[in-house]
């Protein structure tokens, strides 16, 4: 245990409940995790929560489309983000949800506070309506042509392509993404936050709490003055009742930061721990809040201020990390970079990620970039080369020659000090969450420890019979700097780490253990840590990735935006694109396996006379035999692409979440092959 143990909570933001988890999201997570693992290490009490946020507009209208209550939604995803997550070994203490009556609790308690004191008003506000569907629609449920440049078909905020910043209202030709009905405009009483009551407290709050790069962005918000805030929307919506204020609810993000308190009460109530202790307005615990720059708006000026406002303890850090993106771009489905988490780990170990994730994390705000060859081979030089060799280089010797046993001495005291005192500069590399600096260190380590094992050529000393002794020692301060540095390495491989601990027959490898070198210290036998990374199974990933997107041709609603939002999922294309999609009726003449093919089924469609040969990613979902002789819906116009099985000449539409829960789009019974839709 340290001098002082320090008390800590740790967040990351709650993924929302509509979508798998994917690499984009892992950045985060894995450098949260990554950070709570070390301060566990180092001996404080570090707890880590999580939720998934899972209400607001587009949550229930997702459930609407699969014909599911939005109850039933969150769970199923729930699961999945659960199971994605403990794959990449994100440790979470506890993962719960925003729909909870802990969250319900808190929620009404924060809003009836600040509305005590004043900070909430009330005003009549007009907003776009949609007729057929009986509802209010958010921004970016409203599409039309930009007021400003006249692109066409650009969400209800703002614009793609000039940048125009605008109300929904102005857009010309205005539809609701929800029905494709003409907005109308419609009043209703909402209820604000008046955030601008806490200007002074955040302007000074902000200084000590958020990093520099990011501290601009804010007084670029001051200077443009604090907005009161909307956090009331008109039912139907997917969320919480406001207590004094039937038929309205929470926006979802008044709810969905309170969420952490939530997920931290959940886990009071089952571990005994006080939350007052944590979350009083005078607590000395710390709090942290790891979130993407796009929501800071949110966690740098809102929270604080309810915070402040109900009377609760404020963050000790908001940390923001920049977005990811693959080979040098955004993430993207045709290119088969738009990797879900489910589909990595199909294909390569978590700890690949976490690490190369760790070497390129800095503590400011720059976007990472996942390159793949970079990826390959930065890994296998780091891990497989340079750590993992300094055990296989000597363990086979102490265990063949020595029984397991180590020398009674260290050879060289000097050097493993030297290890032992990089460990600070490492440490506050960690705690200053500067991982890639760390990574540098501890290799730097490790290229000594395999020079010291260079020179000392055990392999060469035994051979000769007087040098045993040598061969011994040598290798046994292999293995000592080898646990130093997989000590060092704890916080980012954690699957490692317990192998490690197994082979060096230690219980632990907490921080400060390292002070005390093995000697007299027997070891068990070695086996392979890890492979190296294949060059054939990162284009295998890259192949399933683009395979999973083509298959699941799903209907994606747009987010809950920020200020900021960068939704690398909603690349969106014009009317005039849509226009150009040759949709045809096709028969499906014969389905067929594809031999080394996972996902794909091999189709020969008929479209009244012309023949395609189409892959479709439905395998999951049919087996041949239910396909022939179906009609279906394809489109006949894409450019043939060639295909590790063939070239495929065009593409089916599907429909559904995946899995056995896919279905080809059926067109009329009167329908006729080669038929034009639309
Ligand atoms: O941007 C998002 O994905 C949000 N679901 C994050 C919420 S974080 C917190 F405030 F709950
Ligand atoms: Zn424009």
């Amino acid at each position: 245990m340290p001098d002082t143990q320090r008390k800590i909570l740790v967040t990351s933001a709650l993924p929302y409940a509509n979508g798998p988890i994917h690499l984009g999201h892992l950045v985060e997570y894995i450098q949260t995790d990554i950070w709570v693992r070390f301060q566990k290490q180092r001996g404080h009490n570090c707890t880590y929560v999580c939720a998934d946020d899972a209400h607001g507009t587009p949550i229930m209208l997702k459930a609407d489309q699969l014909g599911i209550t939005p109850e039933e939604l969150i769970q199923k995803v729930s699961q999945d983000h659960q199971k994605d997550f403990s794959g990449f070994m994100v440790g979470f203490d506890n993962y719960y949800s925003t729909h909870s009556e802990e969250n319900k609790h808190f929620a009404s308690l924060v809003y009836t506070r600040l509305r005590d004191k004043g900070h909430i008003s009330k005003k009549t506000i007009t907003q776009a309506y949609d007729p057929e569907k009986e509802m209010f629609l958010p921004d970016r449920f409203v599409k039309g042509d930009c007021p400003k440049c006249g692109a066409l078909d650009q969400y209800g905020d703002s614009c793609e392509k000039c940048g125009a910043t605008y109300s929904p209202v102005d857009l010309k030709n205005a539809y609701s993404a929800v029905s494709g009905a003409k907005p109308i405009e419609k009043e209703s009483e909402h209820y604000f936050f008046k955030l601008g009551d806490f200007e002074e407290f955040l302007r000074n709050w902000v200084d000590k709490h958020v990093q520099s790069q990011m501290v601009h962005k804010l007084n670029e918000w001051f200077e443009s003055g604090l907005q009161n805030w909307d956090i009331s929307r008109d039912a139907p919506y997917w969320g919480f009742e406001i207590p004094d204020a039937p038929g309205k609810y929470f926006y979802v993000w008044l709810d969905a930061p309170i969420g952490y308190m939530a997920s931290f009460k959940n886990w009071c109530d089952k571990t005994g721990v006080e939350f007052d202790e944590y979350w009083d307005e005078a607590s000395n615990t710390e709090l942290y809040h790891f979130i993407g720059k796009d929501i800071a708006y949110f966690h740098t000026l809102f929270w604080p201020a309810m915070l402040e406002g109900a009377g609760f303890k404020k963050p000790d850090g908001v940390f923001c990390h920049g977005f990811l993106t693959v080979d040098g771009q955004k993430m993207s489905k045709s290119r088969g970079t738009f990797i879900m988490a489910e589909t990595y780990l199909n294909h390569l170990r978590p700890e690949y990620l976490r690490y190369y994730f760790a070497a390129k994390l800095g503590s400011g705000i720059d976007d990472i970039d996942l390159n793949l060859e970079d990826f390959r081979m930065r890994v296998n030089a780091d891990l497989v080369n340079k750590v993992v060799n300094i055990a296989s280089r000597c363990a086979g010797f102490i265990h063949k020659k020595f029984d397991g046993k180590l020398s009674a001495e260290l050879s060289s005291p000097k050097l493993y000090q030297e290890a032992v005192t990089a460990g600070d500069s490492i440490a506050d590399a960690y705690e200053k969450r500067e991982f890639g600096r760390a990574m540098r260190e501890i290799m730097a380590i490790a290229d000594k420890a395999n020079q010291y094992i260079d020179t000392a050529e055990p392999w060469v000393l035994a051979k000769q019979e007087d040098k045993q002794q040598e061969v011994q020692d040598c290798c046994s301060m292999g293995i000592n700097l080898f646990r130093v540095i997989c000590t060092y390495l704890a916080p980012v491989l954690p699957l490692v780490t317990e192998d490690v601990k197994a082979f060096l027959n230690l219980e632990s490898l907490a921080w400060d253990t390292v002070k005390q070198p093995l000697t007299n210290h027997t070891v068990n036998k070695f086996k392979p840590l890890m492979q190296r990374v294949d060059e054939d199974k990162i284009a295998a990933l890259i192949e399933d990735s683009r395979q999973t997107m083509e298959a699941t041709a799903a209907i994606q609603a747009p987010i809950e935006s920020s200020p900021l939002s960068d939704d690398p999922i909603s690349d969106t294309i014009s009317f005039d694109d849509f226009a150009k999609v040759d949709l045809r009726v096709a028969l499906i003449a014969k389905a067929e396996h594809v031999d080394g093919a996972k996902k794909l089924l091999r189709l020969t469609l008929d479209l009244g006379g012309e023949t395609r040969n189409v892959f479709a990613g439905i395998k999951s979902a049919y087996s041949p035999e239910d396909l022939q002789g179906k009609l279906t819906v394809m489109v006949a116009n894409l450019a043939p692409r060639k295909m590790k099985f063939g070239m495929s000449e065009g593409m089916v539409l599907a429909a559904g979440p995946g899995g056995e829960e896919l279905w080809i789009l059926e067109p009329h019974a009167g329908a006729q092959p080669g038929m034009r839709i639309k």
